[in-house]
C-alpha cells in the first residue's frame, strides 16, 4: 500500500473531471489511454518527499552489475518486476548520478527523462492498474557518495582501497541501482556482481553460484525474503569467509576483510562466534528469527564509523572492536544491536522515516537484554542509571523521538530514549503483557511495514490499558519525563545499589565509545 494513495485518489479524481466530456463521448468503449496518470515522484514521506515513487509495487530486483575497483566504474543492468497500482502513462524510479543508456518496459524501448533523483519512464503504451510489468534499465558511471547530515562522514556506495563498501541509511540504494527507494516497497533481490579477479563479493542472502572466467568472476547472491531498498548491500574486497551453522542449524556466512589481522582480528572473530548465542537470546525475547540465513561483513575501511543492519548480513565498522586507546576490545553490543534489527527494522520495517525509534529503540533495548544475560544489570537498572546520569538540562532530553526531524533522525536520544520508552511501557503494563506486545508486534507485522500509531494501538489492545500518558510523555514531549516507580515495585527502584550502578555504567561507557566513533 502506497502512503500517497490519498494524493493519488485526488489526482485520479481531478483527471476524471478533466476528462468527463470526452469520456462521456466514448462511453462504452472502456478505458482509454487518456485515463492513465503519471506516477507520483514520491511515496509521500513527510521527511523525504522525493523518496520512492507512487503507482506501482516492486516485486523483485535482478541487479546485474560489473564493478572495477581500479576505475570505480560501475556498469549496471537492472531488471525490476513490479505491479501497477494505478493506470500509469508514466512512472518514476529513483537514481542518483550514473548515466542511463537504455530503458525498456516489457522488452520494448521506453522513453525516459531525468530530473534530480527522478528517472521518469514513459512506456510505449500505458500500464493498466493491476498489470505486472518488467522494467529494465542499463546504466553506468562512478557511483555518487553521500555524507551524513552535519557530519563529514561518508556513506553510500563507497569506493575503498580494498574494493567497495555499500552501506547507508536512508540514502544508499539510488546511488547504485534504479529503485523505488523507500522501505514501504519491499522486494526480493538477485545480485549478479562481476569483479576483476581476485576480488570477491559478499551480499545479502545466499551465495547461489560463482562463475569464473579468465580475468573476472561473477558472484550470484540471492535474497529471497522481501527487503527494504536501503538494506541491500554488495561488498567487494578480499574476504576471509567463514561458513558455519548455529546450534539451531541456521546457516551463517561471515566475511571479514583478510587485511584485518592480529589482536583486532581475534576480537572480531570471537565476537562473530557468539552470533548463535545472541540469536538464541533474541529468539527467546522476540520470537523466531525471521530469515533463512545470517552472518556479518567486516570491511577493512578506516573511515567507516558505523554498522548497518543490512538484511541477513549486517556490515560492521572494524573500529567497534577498538577501545578509545586503540586497543582491541569486546563489542558484542553492536552484534546484538544489528541482529536485533533483523526483527525490528528489517522484517518489521518502517512505513515512514519519522518512526525511526521503532528501529533504534528496540535494537538498543536488545542491548539491555544482553547486558542482563551477561550479568551486568537488568534493563530496569540500566534505565534508571541512564535516567539518573543525564541531567534535565542536557540537550539529550530535548529531542522528541516520535518526531525527531531529518537532522536528528539518528540522534543518540532516538536510540537511548527509545529503549527507555520500552522500559517505561514494561513498567506500566507488567512483564507478561510487555512480552506479549513485543512478540505479537514481531509476528503480526512480519514481512511488512508498521507505524508508531499501530504499536501504541497494539500495546493498548494487549494490555487493555489506556497508554496515551506513557507514550505521549516518552515519544512526543520534549524534556526529561518525571520519574515514575515501576508498578508493584514501590520504593525498590529509586535507590540503585552501588553494584547495579557500576554494572549499568558499563553500558553507558559503551555508549560513549560509540559516540566517539560517530553514531551507530
Ligand atoms: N541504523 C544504523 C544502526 O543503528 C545506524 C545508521 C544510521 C547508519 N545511518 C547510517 C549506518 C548510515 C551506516 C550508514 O546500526
Ligand atoms: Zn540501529
Amino acid at each position: 500500500m502506497s502512503l500517497s494513495s490519498r494524493k493519488f485518489a485526488l489526482a485520479v479524481a481531478v483527471t476524471a473531471l478533466l476528462l468527463a466530456a470526452p469520456a462521456a463521448a466514448e462511453a462504452g468503449k472502456g478505458r482509454t489511454s487518456n485515463q492513465c496518470v503519471a506516477g507520483a515522484p514520491g511515496v509521500g514521506d513527510a521527511y523525504f518527499p522525493t523518496y520512492g515513487n507512487g503507482g506501482y509495487d516492486t516485486r523483485h530486483y535482478d541487479l546485474d552489475v560489473e564493478y572495477d575497483p581500479a576505475t570505480d566504474r560501475l556498469e549496471g543492468d537492472a531488471s525490476i518486476r513490479a505491479r501497477a497500482t494505478e493506470s500509469l502513462c508514466s512512472f518514476n524510479l529513483d537514481l542518483v548520478g550514473l548515466d542511463v543508456r537504455k530503458v525498456q518496459v516489457d522488452g520494448r524501448r521506453a522513453d525516459w527523462t531525468r530530473s534530480g533523483q527522478e528517472l521518469v519512464v514513459t512506456p510505449k503504451r500505458p500500464l493498466s492498474d493491476g498489470r505486472r510489468f518488467e522494467v529494465e534499465v542499463r546504466y553506468d558511471g562512478v557511483p555518487v557518495e553521500f555524507t551524513i547530515p552535519g557530519l563529514p562522514i561518508r556513506t553510500g556506495f563507497m569506493d575503498t582501497p580494498e574494493g567497495a563498501t555499500v552501506i547507508g541509511q536512508p540514502e544508499v540504494a539510488a546511488a547504485w541501482y534504479p529503485v523505488n527507494d523507500h522501505p514501504i516497497d519491499k522486494a526480493s533481490y538477485s545480485f549478479e556482481v562481476t569483479v576483476p579477479n581476485p576480488y570477491e563479493v559478499v551480499a545479502n542472502g545466499f551465495l547461489r553460484d560463482r562463475e569464473s572466467r579468465p580475468g573476472s568472476t561473477t558472484w550470484e547472491w540471492e535474497a529471497r525474503e522481501p527487503m527494504a531498498s536501503y538494506l541491500a548491500t554488495i561488498d567487494i574486497s578480499n574476504w576471509d569467509v567463514h561458513r558455519w551453522r548455529t546450534d539451531t542449524g541456521l546457516p551463517v556466512y561471515d566475511a571479514v576483510d583478510a587485511a584485518i589481522t592480529g589482536g583486532l582480528r581475534a576480537e572480531i572473530d570471537a565476537g562473530l562466534a557468539r552470533q548463535g548465542e545472541v540469536l538464541d537470546l533474541l529468539v527467546d525475547a522476540f520470537g523466531p528469527y525471521p530469515f533463512s540465513t545470517v552472518g556479518a561483513i567486516v570491511p577493512n575501511q578506516e573511515d567507516l564509523f558505523f554498522a548497518l543492519e543490512t538484511q541477513t548480513r549486517p556490515v560492521y565498522s572494524k573500529l567497534f572492536w577498538l577501545d578509545s586507546q586503540g586497543n582491541p576490545a569486546n563489542a558484542d553490543f553492536v552484534i546484538v544491536h544489528e541482529l536485533a534489527h533483523q526483527w525490528f527494522g528489517d522484517d518489521v520495517a518502517l512505513a515512514r522515516w519519522q518512526d525511526i525509534w521503532l528501529n533504534e529503540g528496540f535494537a538498543t533495548y536488545a542491548e539491555w537484554l544482553w547486558e542482563e544475560h551477561e550479568g551486568r544489570g537488568t534493563p530496569q537498572e540500566i534505565f534508571q542509571a541512564t535516567y539518573d546520569a543525564i541531567p534535565a538540562e542536557d540537550p539529550f532530553w530535548a529531542t522528541v523521538i516520535g518526531d525527531p526531524g531529518v537532522d536528528l533522525l539518528f540522534d543518540n536520544a532516538v536510540y537511548v530514549r527509545g529503549a527507555m520508552t520500552l522500559q517505561a511501557l514494561r513498567n506500566e503494563v507488567g512483564d507478561a503483557d510487555f512480552w506479549e506486545i513485543i512478540r505479537t508486534w514481531a509476528s503480526t507485522k512480519s514481512g511488512g511495514n508498521a507505524t508508531t500509531d499501530e504499536f501504541i494501538a497494539l500495546a493498548e489492545q494487549v494490555s487493555g490499558q489506556q497508554l496515551d500518558d506513557v507514550f505521549n510523555t516518552w515519544l512526543f514531549t520534549a524534556g526529561k519525563p518525571p520519574f515514575s516507580t515501576p508498578a508493584g515495585q514501590a520504593g525498590v527502584a529509586r535507590e540503585l545499589t552501588q553494584q547495579a550502578r557500576e554494572r549499568a555504567a558499563t553500558w553507558l561507557n559503551d555508549v560513549q565509545r560509540r559516540l566517539a566513533h560517530g553514531r551507530y
